[in-house]
């Protein structure tokens, strides 16, 4: 599956562009795509951040050993608790890069901060936020908030935590916004990966909460994803700064990809002993 099917920009008629990027992802960003050619600004912006995103592939996530095994197989309760403990990196990281964010933009950026604000009210607002939806989820498969609160993350846990964190303590909020349009990709790829892992286990509803939440958001189509794209393809530097987008897109994928290698690297080291 493409990644025009994670959710499709404006750009529903591939340009010839970008037809030729899709053959040639080998060619530089800057050598394919198409300048500014159109009165409607937003319509190129959109073409380009699409390419960006097909040629990533983000979905490539759910062919990974880590994903595929948690389909097919049981986990056993050490590889379970091996998951909740290191996936807790991802769960602390989306709503604290976040607020690092808000914290580190130019307070004259009011579009910036308010684009921020948006995506951490959903993620920590209302009754109940993700972190606790995903405290009843652990606690489900028998892991408490103090085994969570003593959890030492693993190298690749820890690299996902200081990439993101990185990039939203940096002071420019295109870095922001480019690093946002990668994790929401990516986000929705892996929620569907867990959905598919986890529902074989019979988890009340209470305790699924965690991905229910993230399924419904990350598949909204005026969603999260949505949110991400039209921001970045508001930014007036957008096409000055094409491939420094497309690199932080594709690191942030890495990230994850690598968050979840280090993951299923556990279990197998254990699996040994
Ligand atoms: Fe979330």
């Amino acid at each position: 599956m493409s990644v025009t099917e994670i959710l499709p920009t404006n750009a529903s008629n591939p340009t010839n562009a970008s037809k030729l990027a899709l053959e040639e992802t080998t060619m530089s960003v800057t050598e394919i795509l198409p300048t500014n050619a159109s009165n409607n600004a937003s319509k190129p912006a959109l073409d380009q951040i699409e390419w960006v995103r097909q040629a990533a592939d983000v979905r490539r996530m759910l062919r990974i050993p880590f994903f595929v095994d948690l389909k097919t197989k049981s986990l056993s309760n050490q590889e379970m608790r091996d998951f909740f403990l290191q996936y807790y990196s991802i769960v602390k990281t989306s709503y604290r890069m976040l607020a690092a964010g808000i914290l580190n933009s130019q307070p004259e950026d009011a579009d910036s901060i308010s684009h921020l604000v948006r995506f951490l009210e959903t993620e920590s607002g209302g009754e109940t936020t993700h972190l606790a939806y995903y405290l009843r989820w652990a606690e489900h498969f028998g892991i408490s908030k103090d085994e969570l609160a003593a959890a030492q993350p693993n190298h690749k846990s820890r690299a996902f935590e200081d990439i993101l964190m990185g990039y939203f303590s940096s002071h420019d909020s295109f870095v922001h916004r480019a690093a946002q349009l990668g994790l929401e990709d990516c986000a929705q790829v892996l929620i569907e990966g867990l959905d598919q892992g986890f529902k074989k286990y019979n988890i009340p509803t209470r305790a699924y909460g965690y991905l229910m939440v993230h399924l419904l958001l990350e598949n909204d189509e005026d969603g999260h994803s949505r949110w991400a794209i039209d921001s970045l393809a508001n930014a007036p530097e957008l096409e000055k700064r094409l491939e420094e987008f497309q690199a932080i897109y594709r690191r942030v994928y890495d990230a994850f990809e690598d968050a979840f290698n280090g993951i299923h690297d556990d279990w197998q080291r254990k699996a040994k002993h």
